[in-house]
């Protein structure tokens, strides 16, 4: 399949995407004013928001990076977070920022910041892309969210579907051609 084929439908544009990276930067300079902040990246779908996202962050920034296994769906171990990569940094008393694509059940992001805590950190807050209306209004939300979508599987930006079509430059609900596995 060609790769601008594999949307149904672009929800959020290459525009949409910088002007609401801008828009979190700021307000993360104006949060943390006068202060350093770790900004941890979740790999692999923090990239390429993570990037964009700490251009527009007027403060000191220390970036590092961790990368988690998670299993939820219809398995039982939803909170079941496996780490795959640790950070390479100290975050006791730090500012830690921790950066993610989007918000589903909201497990992963949790579990992480859990360690944080429990690793020391002076303050640790979410910062995601996007956060999927999936009506579970218990789940865990981050302070700094990008923008709502509608609970549909998309991709782009970051975003994969079994690996491919993280290098979108958009984000776009995925085809259901795709999805049935047909012609790739
Ligand atoms: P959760 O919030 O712990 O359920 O997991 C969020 C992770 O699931 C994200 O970091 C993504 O890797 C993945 N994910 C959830 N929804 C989507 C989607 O619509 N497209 C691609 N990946 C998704
Ligand atoms: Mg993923």
């Amino acid at each position: 399949m060609k790769i601008d084929k594999a949307c149904k439908k672009v929800i959020i544009s290459e525009e949409k995407i910088m002007a609401t990276c801008k828009s979190l930067g700021e307000r993360i300079s104006k949060d943390y004013e006068g202060e350093e902040v770790t900004m941890v990246g979740l790999l692999n779908g923090c990239n390429p928001f993570f990037s964009d996202l700490i251009k527009f962050i007027d403060l000191e920034v220390v970036v590092d990076y961790i990368k988690a296994s998670s299993y939820h769906g219809t398995t039982k171990s939803s909170n079941d977070v496996k780490i795959l990569k640790d950070l390479d940094l100290p975050v006791s008393g730090k500012n830690v920022i921790i950066v993610d694509d989007v918000i589903d059940t909201g497990n992963t992001i949790k579990k992480i910041m859990e360690i944080f805590k429990v690793k020391g950190a002076k303050s640790v807050e979410a910062c995601v892309l996007l956060y999927k209306e999936t009506g579970d209004e218990t789940r865990y939300n981050a302070k700094y969210v990008g923008l709502t979508i509608p609970n549909e599987f998309v991709i782009g930006y970051g975003l994969d579907y079994q690996e491919h079509y993280r290098n979108l430059p958009y984000i776009g609900v995925i085809s259901d051609e795709l999805v049935k596995g047909e012609d790739n």
